[in-house]
């Protein structure tokens, strides 16, 4: 299949305060965020029309930045309007959008205080990450030979590019296996997430999801939580070891991207997506629709 490239499509991108031509989009290829990974971005998603938590995901940016030491210059109000302007511009009721800031080309060098930030924002039209056939089947997932990171190793909380490193390698690997995506394991061992989607496994009726002390805190993670709560369904934040595994019988994953996808198998263990997962996926898609009312954050 033939993807449309990103450097050309029709439309403009909000570029450092202001609409722009989209193929006018550019930075110069000695910016600090393309050499050293000062980079942080956000993936939003629009239905109806309207932009699903964004006043999370702009808070998320901003704090993305903050711990990679540099401040973006703009408020959240700023950014959310941007955010709306770009949607209502491009003209899409149902998209992704992508936030993403980044430090310039004033310095060229590891130390980058005199970097100015850039910040811009595009919008394309988004199908679901995956195949719909695919996702009532349940997907089926490699296990990542790549780990998240010790949390004094790197900034784990930023959205930031430099740690989306290892999620590639581990996507590749898992597509080469013709499976859709690949569970990552942590630093002890422990399961942590995919490489863009928050775990969730069901067992007597209660459901297990590891604790996020070293990976996103994923917004649909929360919102899932919530909405599960909401139904009186108990939710267990934990550390959950692999072998484990063994004896969960539901599984799936959430994501902006992923929604609520069901998962048939992790590398040899298997799951049968079920009644609660099914549910949690008809309460996602209903509590995104514009004016739903979300379960409290
Ligand atoms: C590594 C990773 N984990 C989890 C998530 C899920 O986060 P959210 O639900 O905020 O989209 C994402 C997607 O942004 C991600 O890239």
């Amino acid at each position: 299949m033939l993807v449309q490239p990103f450097d050309n499509r029709p439309g403009d991108i909000w570029y450092d305060g202001g609409l722009v031509p989209w193929s006018d989009a550019t930075m110069h290829v000695l910016s600090h965020g393309l050499h050293y990974a000062s980079c942080v971005f956000e993936g939003e998603r629009a239905y109806g029309g309207e932009i699903f938590k964004l006043q999370e995901h702009t808070e998320r940016l901003i704090e993305s930045a903050r711990l990679l030491d540099f401040e973006i210059p703009y408020s959240v109000e700023e950014i959310n309007e941007a955010c709306r302007l770009t949607l209502a511009k491009q003209g899409f009721r149902d998209a992704y959008i992508r936030p993403v800031a980044w430090r310039g080309s004033e310095m060229m060098a590891v130390a980058a205080q005199h970097s100015k930030i850039h910040l811009a924002i595009a919008v394309w039209e988004w199908p679901s990450y995956f195949d719909p056939e695919q996702r009532l089947k349940g997907l089926k997932l490699d296990l990542a030979e790549w780990r998240r990171p010790d949390p004094r190793t790197i900034p784990c909380k930023a959205k930031a590019a430099g740690l989306y490193m290892i999620c590639t390698l581990s996507k590749h690997a898992a597509e080469r296996k013709n499976c859709a995506d690949a569970l990552m394991l942590d630093w002890r061992g422990q399961v942590a997430e995919c490489t863009g989607a928050n775990v969730f496994f069901i067992k007597d009726g209660e459901i297990h999801t590891p604790d996020p002390d070293c990976f996103l805190d994923g917004i649909t993670r929360r919102t899932v939580i919530d909405l599960a709560r909401a139904r009186g369904i108990v939710v267990n934040e934990r550390a959950i070891m692999p072998e484990e595994l063994a004896g969960m019988e539901e599984c799936f994953i959430t994501g902006t991207a992923a929604e609520v996808t069901p998962v048939a198998s992790i590398a040899d263990w298997t799951f049968q997506p079920g009644e609660m997962t099914k549910t949690l996926m008809n309460d996602y898609m209903a509590a995104v629709q514009p004016g739903a009312a979300v379960a409290a954050a």
